[in-house]
Order: C-alpha cells, then structure tokens, then sequence
C-alpha cells in the first residue's frame, strides 16, 4: 500500500505481476484454435488514451447515453441508494462518475470513494483528479484485475458499487456469471450495485460504433499487438492485421478481431513460440455483450440480485439498472 495526500493506492498487481499474467494469457491465446485475446490487454497507456477518443466519436454512442441517463437520475441513485461509498469497478478515467459523486456530496452524505481498475497510471491520475475536486472524502484507488481481486475490494460503510460503460458486456456469458455471482456473494445489505449496460439495436448502428470511420476503434484494437510486441518482445507488423467489427445476431454480441492479410509466422521471443497465421485468419480479441432487459433480470436473478429501477436514456439505446441482494431490496435510505 502506498499513499499521497488523502489518497490510499492497494496494488495487487503490480507491472511485474501484470506481465506475468499476460505471459501466461497470451501464450494461451496464441495456441488455441481459434487464436484469442483478452480485452484487459487493450489497456496500457496508450490504449486508454484511444478509448477516451472512441468515446468521443459521434458513432460511438454508448458513453453520451449513459452520461444523459446520470445526469437525469444521479439525485434519485444517491436518494434510494444512501450510500456513503461509491465503489467503481474498470473506472478508467471515471469521467462520468463526477456526475453520481456531485449528487452523492450534494446529500451531504460521501465519504469515500473507491476506484478500481487495471491500469495504475490511469487509476492514478484519476484518484488525483478527483481528490483535487472532492477535498473532503477519502480516496482508495486498488490496482486490480476483477478476474482475480474483486474478494479484495474494500467493505466498510454503506456501499453503491458501480460498474459503468458497458464493460459487463466485455465479459463471456460463463465468467461473467461467476464475476455476477462473486459481486453479488460481497454485497452486504444496504448496499447496491449500480450497473450500465447496452442494449441490443439495429445492426448497423452497432456495427458503426465499433468500426468508426476516423479509425480510431481499429487502432484501438491493434495496439493490443503492439503490447505483445513491447511487453512480450513479439513481432508482430501491424500493417499485416486488419481490424474486423460484426455483430453476432445469435448471440447479440459485437466481436471484435483482427484478420491477418497474409500468410505470416510472428515470433513471440519471451514465449519462445513462433506462432503461424493464414491469410483471412481472425483473432478474437474482444466481445462487447449487448442486453435485453428480460435477459439481464434473469442472468442477475441467477447470480442473487433484485431489480430495484431500470432507468434508459430517451432513445431507449443505453440502460442504468440498480441492484440489490436478493430479499434484501433498498431499505430504508439515511437521512441525509
Ligand atoms: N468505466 C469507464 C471506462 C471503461 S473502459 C467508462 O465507462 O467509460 C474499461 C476499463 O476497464 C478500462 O479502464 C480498463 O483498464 C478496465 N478493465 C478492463 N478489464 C479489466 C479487468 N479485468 N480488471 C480490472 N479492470 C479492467
Ligand atoms: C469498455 N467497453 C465497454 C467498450 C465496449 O464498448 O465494449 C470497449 C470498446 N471496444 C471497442 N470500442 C469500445
């Protein structure tokens, strides 16, 4: 645990400890059939900084909606929910959880906040920023992968714990029923779970969000190969991968890969693998899920949660929908 002014940094996984996994992922990864990646590897510090920029691109909707959903319904969370702590899981640069702070700290009633992410530079010049914004709460910035640390998140207090942007929706059906299932297990009554998801919509418009026409989603997809050629002393040359975004109309999922346009053998020199890839082949690097409500209710009913309000942004295409431990519902708020 390291400190600086009012903040608390945990980092249960260190530079050393994240490159040891990726080792051991990639090198999964890169001899199944078919080759995949996990989407936590988009995130070094350049990847970050390119989806800050898909949020901002006009086919990349995902992010205003659900800004315009907190703006219009933050008040009533901080109100039914009379958390003290707001706990974020993949908070990245927690932009738009000023909004849900600004309406918890106008009741009165914040006292930490707790930011939880991959990516510690990211993480803390966060936690900076909002200490500079919130000089009177305590800050906790934990440096963690939800696949391994969510059992070290921080209890104590009455806790809304938020998991915004769509990223549930990054998660297979089978892991994100543990991951569900885990969060559920830690939530103590009087606290909820606070979660935002996209919802299914004409194929075109999904397909756009994550195939843009600056490019920007498809540099953000291959710079994953240049985290294995960094971090994993990998050759990849990607000028040689195209990037590839289509929407799984059985699954409702969009999948995202990048297709090799030649036939080409790339050598992983930390792994000591040499890996082939056939021209046309795809590797998956990423899924982004996209909800229903009656699926959603029943995939959280599974892992333990109650629906206490569903909220939506006027187009009907993001959801904000709040949770609680089954048989456990909102209680009754602190007065604040
Ligand atoms: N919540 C923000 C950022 C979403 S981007 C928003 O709504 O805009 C996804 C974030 O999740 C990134 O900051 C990334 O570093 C983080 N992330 C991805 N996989 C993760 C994992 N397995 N464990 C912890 N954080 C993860
Ligand atoms: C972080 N996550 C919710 C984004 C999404 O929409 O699935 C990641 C992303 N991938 C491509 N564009 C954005």
């Amino acid at each position: 645990m390291t400190s600086a002014a009012n903040i608390r940094v945990d980092v249960h996984l260190d530079p050393d400890q994240l490159r040891a996994a990726l080792r051991t992922e990639a090198r999964a990864g890169l001899t199944a059939s078919p080759k995949q990646l996990s989407p936590k590897w988009f995130y070094d510090e350049r990847g970050c900084e390119l989806f800050e920029a898909i949020t901002r691109l006009p086919e990349y909707y995902p992010t205003r909606r659900e800004q315009e959903i907190l703006t219009e319904n933050a008040a009533a969370i901080a109100e039914l929910t009379g958390a003290d702590t707001v706990v974020e899981l993949g908070s990245g640069t927690s932009a738009k959880t000023r909004t849900l702070l600004d309406a918890f700290a106008a009741r009165g009633r914040l006292e930490r906040f707790v930011a939880f992410d991959l990516s510690e530079p990211t993480l803390r010049a966060a936690a900076a920023s909002i200490a500079k914004g919130y000089p009177g709460i305590a800050l906790h910035a934990v440096v963690g992968d939800f696949d391994h640390h969510l059992g070290d998140l921080p209890g104590g207090g009455r806790r809304l714990v938020a998991f915004l942007g769509g990223t549930i929706g990054n998660l297979g059906p089978d892991r994100r029923a543990s991951f569900l299932k885990e969060l559920a297990t830690s939530l103590r009554p009087g606290d909820s779970f606070l979660l935002g998801t996209d919802l299914v919509k004409d194929v075109a418009r999904l397909e756009a969000a994550y195939d843009d026409s600056a490019g920007v989603t498809a540099m953000f997809n291959l710079n994953v190969l240049a985290v294995l050629n960094r971090d994993l002393g990998a050759d990849f040359d990607l000028h040689r991968f195209h990037h590839v975004a289509r929407f799984d109309v059985e699954r409702e999922w969009i999948e995202m890969a990048l297709r090799s346009t030649t036939d080409q053998v790339v050598t992983v020199a930390d792994l000591d693998l040499r890996v082939p890839f056939a021209t046309g082949e795809e590797m998956r690097t990423e899924i982004s899920a996209k909800f229903r409500r009656s699926g959603l209710e029943a995939e959280m009913q599974a892992a333990g949660l109650e629906l206490a309000r569903w909220w939506t942004d006027t187009a009907g295409d993001f959801a904000l929908s709040l949770w609680t431990p089954a048989g456990a519902g909102l209680g009754s708020p602190s007065p604040g």
